[in-house]
């Protein structure tokens, strides 16, 4: 009798379920599907910005808002661009627009003109005729009405990690790029690292053979910075939402790799994480507040599924005392790259040549290769793009010269009139996590799909490439 009553009430908690009209999960023929968000209808008329190309530029005249802890420094490194005006600058707070004016000063540079004293102070800025591209480095919840407000007054937009924080925000700055037809690139610098672009070159001149798998991370205590971001807006972000929030740095080397909406497409993702403890732990050490509402997990991992059946896995822990670590690790079928902790390769020994090392026919995978073919290796490979700004890129500097060399390309493809490293569809795929993983998480890490939100175009371009003037 306790069996069978036992029994009647699981089949009704069953039922229930199953039939529950706000249940997100889907089964169809007895397989769970991917949770789908609302993926709006390109409207009429409205043409995608895949390959987009504007008219050259023999001077590209930039306006930058928020002059925080990273802004400045985007400055300096705009003054060591040929061909570039820069016409003004933004923050809330007027002192860190005159601190910045000073950068100007000492690289001979004149004034530009200074914004600041309200919140909608960049307004003004953006709906100036005389600048191009408006640079913006404030902190997440502004970057998608900053982006979207520049683009609508005619200006190409270059806007700090992550591009957006929603599927709302990201499908509004699509729309928006793709009505005006206006450039709109997240400033994800970790694609322009020296390890990771030698190798993305070898990989796609297929020393791995075929690419199966890339991983990444953002991985860094940020217990030292917490208390410097204005207003606490990063703390406060990270307390009020679960989900990889930061997903950036690790999506872009990755998705590069597998040539993602250029021949192969994210199809679902799931996410797992572990209960946060250090971040509010610090809170109350720091604050003596007692923390019971913190929502970003510990560790955040995401597994990503894509088309051609190839897996992404992502990591995000900002709270954690242990190494700084991006991961990128990626495996073909014939080799494997790891950055993190000792960047080094693993290649069987019909993939070299004698250039790379004479003793080829011994080498297999299952170590890395020794010192020796890893430099020769990285210098056989060396990417064009190195090749051109290495030495350079290491005297301006920025997180070791891959902030300057995203700078520079920018403003060189502008000026020459090709299409942009990363697009807008970058963007919105690397930035998606944050949302995407949050409905994951809250559905017991259940499949969630991602959108192709390049809306059909994802195999119209054939492998990623950056361009070059000929
Ligand atoms: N790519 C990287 O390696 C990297 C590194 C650090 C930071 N970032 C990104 O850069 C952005 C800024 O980070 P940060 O560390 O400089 O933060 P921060 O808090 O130090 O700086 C943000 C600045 O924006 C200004 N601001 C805010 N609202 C404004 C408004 N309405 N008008 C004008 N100015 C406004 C603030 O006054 C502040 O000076 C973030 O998106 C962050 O993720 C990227």
């Amino acid at each position: 009798m306790k069996k069978l009553f036992s029994f009647m009430l699981i089949a009704v908690f069953a039922l229930t379920a199953c039939s529950s009209p706000k249940s997100l999960v889907k089964v169809k023929d007895g397989v769970l599907q991917p949770i789908e968000t609302e993926v709006p209808v390109r409207p009429a008329g409205q043409k995608h910005v895949l390959g987009l190309t504007t008219p050259k530029m023999d001077v590209v005249r930039v306006g930058f808002i928020g002059l925080g802890m990273r802004g400045p420094g985007a400055v300096d490194r705009f003054t060591h661009i040929p061909g570039v005006e820069i016409k003004a600058l933004c923050d809330l707070h007027p002192e860190r627009v005159e601190k910045t004016q000073k950068i100007l000063e000492r690289n001979n540079f004149p004034r530009a003109t200074g914004y600041s004293g309200s919140e909608d102070a960049w307004k003004a800025m953006c709906e100036r005729d005389d600048i191009d591209l408006i640079y913006i480095v404030t902190d997440w919840k502004r970057h998608a009405p900053m982006a979207i407000y520049a683009m609508e007054h005619g200006k190409h937009v270059a806007v700090e990690v992550p591009g957006a924080m929603t599927l709302d925000e990201i499908w509004n700055i699509i729309n928006t790029a793709e009505r005006t037809q206006k450039h709109c690139m997240m400033l994800e610098n970790c694609v322009y690292d020296f390890f990771e672009l030698t190798t993305l070159n070898m990989l796609q001149k297929g020393v791995f053979g075929e690419v199966l798998y890339a991983e990444g991370a953002y991985i860094h205590q940020l217990e030292d910075f917490w208390g410097a971001y204005e207003a606490d807006w990063r703390l406060k972000y990270n307390r009020e939402f679960r989900g990889d929030v930061y997903a950036t740095h690790g999506m872009g080397p990755a998705c590069q790799a597998l040539d993602i909406h250029r021949g192969d497409k994210m199809n679902y993702l799931v996410a797992m994480d572990s209960k946060p403890i250090s971040i509010p732990a610090f809170i109350e050490r720091t604050t003596g507040e007692k923390v019971t509402d913190f929502q970003n997990g510990q560790l955040t991992m995401t597994m990503i599924r894509t088309e051609k059946g190839r897996t992404i896995q992502i990591q995000h822990d900002v709270a954690t005392p242990r190494p700084y670590s991006r991961l990128y690790n990626v495996a073909g079928t014939k080799g494997y790259a790891s950055k993190y902790p000792v960047q080094n390769y693993a290649v069987q020994g019909e993939q070299l040549d004698a250039t790379v090392t004479p003793n080829h026919e011994d080498l297999n995978a299952h170590s890395f290769v020794s010192r020796e073919v890893r430099e020769s290796l990285m210098k056989k490979y060396k990417h064009p793009i190195h090749v051109e700004l290495e030495e350079q890129a290491k005297k301006v500097g920025g997180h070791g010269g891959m902030d300057f060399i995203m700078d520079y390309r920018l403003v060189y493809c502008l000026q020459n009139g090709l299409p942009l490293d990363m697009d807008v569809y970058d963007l919105a795929e690397w930035s998606c996590l944050a949302e995407l993983t949050r409905i994951s998480l809250e559905n017991n890490s259940a499949p969630v799909a991602i959108p192709d939100f390049t809306r059909g175009y994802w195999n119209t371009t054939k492998g990623y490439r950056h361009a070059f003037a000929k």
